[in-house]
């Protein structure tokens, strides 16, 4: 975790060979990360990048143009010499990813560039493709010995979540990668976790005495971990049928927040010793003991249906589940987990509610970390208002990212790929954890999978259905 190591490791010689380098994860958002690290020279002077194509090599300059048109719509600056400089890096490959042949010409080409510089690259092999061919792809890789490092000459595999889409499934996937890559080559992103504030929570909570003394069952009442979102599916029919709201973000994002949220300090801050707490905490979730219609619910926002083409979809677009942790010091503390689409606001934040242990009954204090928007974190406290008489309210103390820091904060995949080059696996989910997360959901989503269970139907732009604003209320009162 260390920057130090990152600007040694960062001269490594290296080939990032993109699968998928026409779709949309790369067009939207590893193509405009990479241009950010050439821009902020992040990058490693001999780095190739190989972008794997299906069809025409053209394909590049539709992809180069989309970027610019990306960058320009997230109002970032997108200079064509900058995009010129990063093109020059690309080397272009007609490929069909699931045809063995194919590979030993991509392995030509990867070793091509090695003698062209005369040294050995490590090389990233970054799956943006459909989660359905992750499997082949990886055995093609393995078969065509694209897996084996020599000489200390890193090979990495980066893929994408959904790992898998139950408990089975995800053991499934993961012994299946297991037979080519092992542990230490095989990254599995989950971008939530290279956001900056996200990095700062084990910093905020390890480093502050303050907040260490009041962080357990005796300081905190309950705990709120949402990612609400204004925006639909956007589009992504075949994605989002195929999973939902529960695993495709609650499954991944909001557990690894709550195991940051209430993982014990590690040994140290490196990547071994945050993992084998992480893992602690995760193995020591348990849902509770009432009937899962009282700690969890799903929604499906109106007008899904039509828009997935599917008159009988029974996905969900919202869920909520409440979970409690098996530990002394978190014994009694509810956890709240919540995502939707097609709701009122956006918020993704971890709001953590202290104890009246007094009973003044003056008001809660509470400690929001905003995720995003307003990367920031909000204490609220209580105040006597200004005047002759005592009357309270509540008031805000803020730190926020935007003045307290200058400069720019990388973007998620801005880090995801820095860490890529640099070998780092702190901020990348390991094989236990990911099958701890599915573990945690199973029963709830063999529930709603047997019981044929329809989602409570929410208005477009509301606070989410009647059911999970239930759930979420119960916690608070
Ligand atoms: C992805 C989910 O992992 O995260 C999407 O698949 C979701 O459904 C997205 O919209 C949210 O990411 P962010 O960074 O915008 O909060």
């Amino acid at each position: 975790m260390g920057s130090n190591s990152h600007l040694q490791t960062l001269s490594n010689p290296t080939t990032l060979v993109i699968f998928g380098a026409s779709g949309n994860l790369a067009q939207i958002k590893l193509f405009p990360a990479l241009y950010e690290l050439l821009a902020y020279g992040h990058l490693p002077e001999r780095l190739s990048i190989v972008a794997i194509f299906r069809q025409s090599s053209a394909a590049l300059d539709t992809v180069m143009s989309q970027v610019e048109v990306t960058m320009l719509r997230q109002h970032r600056e997108c200079d064509p010499a900058i995009l010129a400089r990063l093109k020059s890096l690309i080397r272009p490959i007609i490929m069909d990813s699931t045809n063995q042949e194919d590979y030993y010409r991509l392995r030509d080409m990867l070793d091509g560039i090695d003698h062209e510089f005369s040294v050995a690259h490590q090389r990233i092999f970054y799956l943006a493709i459909p989660p359905s061919i992750f499997k082949p792809v990886i055995a093609c890789l393995g078969a065509a010995e694209l897996n084996k490092e020599y000489d200390g000459v890193a090979r990495r595999i980066f893929i994408e979540k959904p790992f898998g889409s139950d408990l089975a499934s995800a053991r499934d996937l993961i012994d299946s990668i297991k037979t080519h890559f092992e542990e230490h080559q095989i990254y599995r992103i989950d971008h939530y976790l290279a956001k900056e504030t996200v990095q700062n929570i084990l910093t905020f909570r390890f480093q502050n005495p303050l907040i260490r003394s009041i962080w357990n069952r005796d300081g905190i009442d309950y705990i709120h971990i949402r990612a609400l979102e204004k925006i639909d599916i956007e589009g992504r029919s075949d994605f989002y049928e195929s999973l939902g709201a529960l695993r495709d973000l609650l499954q991944s994002h909001l557990l690894q927040l709550m195991a940051l949220i209430m993982m014990d300090a590690p040994t140290a801050m490196e990547s071994h010793a945050i993992h084998e707490q992480k893992n602690a905490l995760l193995g020591a979730i348990k849902l509770p003991t009432e009937p899962i219609d009282e700690f969890a619910n799903r929604g499906q926002y109106q007008g899904y249906r039509e828009e997935v083409n599917n008159p009988e979809s029974q996905v969900e677009t919202y869920a909520i589940v409440k979970l409690g942790v098996d530990l002394p010091e978190w014994h009694g503390v509810p956890v709240v987990l919540e995502t939707g689409k097609a709701l009122d606001h956006k918020d993704t934040s971890i709001e953590v509610v202290f104890r009246d242990r007094h009973n003044i009954d003056s008001g809660r204090n509470t400690l929001t970390i905003h995720v995003q928007p307003d990367e920031g974190i909000e204490l609220q406290l209580t105040a006597k208002s200004p005047g002759f008489g005592y009357e309270t309210r509540p008031v805000s103390m803020n730190f926020s990212y935007n003045t307290a820091f200058e400069g720019k904060n990388p973007e998620a995949y801005e880090r995801v790929l820095f860490d890529a080059i640099a070998g780092d696996q702190t901020l990348f989910s390991t094989s236990a954890e990911v099958l701890a997360c599915w573990e945690i959901l199973e029963p709830i989503i063999q529930t709603w999978r047997n019981h044929n269970s329809i989602p409570e139907s929410y208005t477009k732009g509301s606070e989410g259905p009647v059911g999970g604003i239930g759930i979420r209320k119960s916690v608070t009162t």
